[in-house]
């Protein structure tokens, strides 16, 4: 690989105001955190379309001004409003975008496939069109393993084919990735990082934030802790045949919290180098079964989750585990958090909040639309 470290040049200067979109959400709220604690000033929006929030602005960010003691700058935005984001890189002199939002359940994508099309595909063309226009080159993309279908090997090497995919979702994180490729190509301005995240879970230690879905649950941790809440009878598996060491399907999980510190390892390169396009696997690079994480989270828990055994789920993979050795060596970026830590945070989230954000009559002090509104 060939990156020219601009700043040993000194051409280059590190990054202040990142703008991130889907800010409000699980992955991207955690995120936020990590990016204020490492100093970058943070625009975030979101259309609250999987996240809790209203015109009064989100909880979740609200809830990241408390762990960090510092302001957020918050905009109920839409990437399909064109002028709307205009307004926002008008007034804020952004100088990288981290662009987690998205649609994504699965489910929900092979039902309304255009919705995704739409929402995902342009709201990226739309969010790339108004950054070249305001001169901003620099982007993290929130990508997913998902972009390599059934894995032809494992561990999962960033090498490895891409598109083979079964679920229209998944197809709109490769379609990104594609138009990324093309983009870069043509233009060298773009210097963009694509990451491809594994099984994010947890939550941040405080408790204070963690996965709200506005939507039906259907991953598994957020599905066993409604369990072992009581909120839920039993805790489906999907498979118990498949060709894994006790038959349920593998997978690699990531706290959140190392997923954060990702997104930052991924801008301070891009903050020093040019590499055009770069692709990196964001896992712990160790599989683990649905009955293993079970067991786990009941004696991290003490609690008793019981299952039900059924049918494989249509298009669920038997195992995928990552290769994070090319995010090690180049990005520098290790993960910290267990597999305990994974269910003990996501529980301590779970049971100081055990229907998520407040829904209603939100106050924040979150800047919303420019203003404070505290
Ligand atoms: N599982 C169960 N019961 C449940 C939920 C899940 O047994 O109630 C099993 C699944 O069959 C799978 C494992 O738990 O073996 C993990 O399932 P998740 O739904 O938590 O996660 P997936 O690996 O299916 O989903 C991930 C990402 C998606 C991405 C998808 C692509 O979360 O964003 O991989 O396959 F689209």
């Amino acid at each position: 690989m060939c990156i020219k470290n601009l700043l040993q040049t000194g051409t280059m200067p590190r990054f202040k105001t990142i703008l991130v979109t889907g800010g409000a959400g699980y992955i991207g709220s955690h995120c936020v955190v990590d990016l204020v604690n490492a100093g970058h000033e943070v625009v975030a929006i979101d259309n609250f379309a999987n996240a809790v929030g209203d015109d009064e602005g989100s909880p979740a960010l609200r809830r990241v001004e408390e762990i960090t003691g510092k302001k957020v700058t918050f905009y109920k935005a839409d990437l399909l409003n064109k002028s709307q984001i205009g307004d926002i890189f008008d007034k804020h002199p952004i100088d990288c975008v981290i662009h987690f939002a998205a649609l994504k359940a699965v489910g929900e994508s092979m039902q309304q496939p255009l919705l995704y099309y739409q929402n995902n595909l342009l709201g990226m063309l739309n969010l790339l069109e108004i950054m070249r226009s305001h001169n901003c080159f620099q982007m993290v993309f929130s990508s997913s393993c998902t972009v390599y279908g059934e894995p032809k090997h494992l561990p999962i090497t960033e090498d490895h084919p891409t598109g083979n995919i079964t679920n229209v979702y998944g197809r709109t994180k490769y379609f990104i990735e594609e138009m990324l490729k093309d983009l870069s190509i043509a233009d060298k301005r773009w210097n963009i990082i694509s990451l491809r995240y594994f099984n994010p879970v947890g939550a941040h230690p405080s408790g204070l934030i963690g996965e709200d879905p506005t939507k039906e649950f259907t991953n598994l941790m957020p599905f066993m802790a409604q369990v072992a809440l009581g909120k839920k009878p039993v805790l489906t598996v999907f498979g118990n045949d498949y060709q894994t060491p006790d038959g349920t399907g593998v997978r690699d999980y990531i706290h959140v919290m190392d997923l954060a510190s990702g997104h930052v390892a991924a801008l301070n390169l891009l903050s020093e180098n040019h590499v055009g396009l770069k692709v990196y696997n964001l896992g712990t690079g160790r599989g683990v079964s649905v009955k293993e994480l079970v067991e786990v989270f009941e004696k991290v828990t003490s609690t008793k989750i019981p299952l039900q055994y059924e049918a494989r789920r249509l298009g669920d993979i038997t195992a995928m585990w990552a290769d994070a050795t090319l995010a090690k060596n180049e990005l520098h970026w290790v993960t910290k958090h267990t597999i305990e830590e994974m269910c003990t945070d996501f529980w301590r989230w779970q049971t100081m909040n055990p229907d998520g954000y407040p829904k209603k009559n939100v106050k924040t002090s979150v800047i919303v639309n420019g203003k404070s509104s505290s």
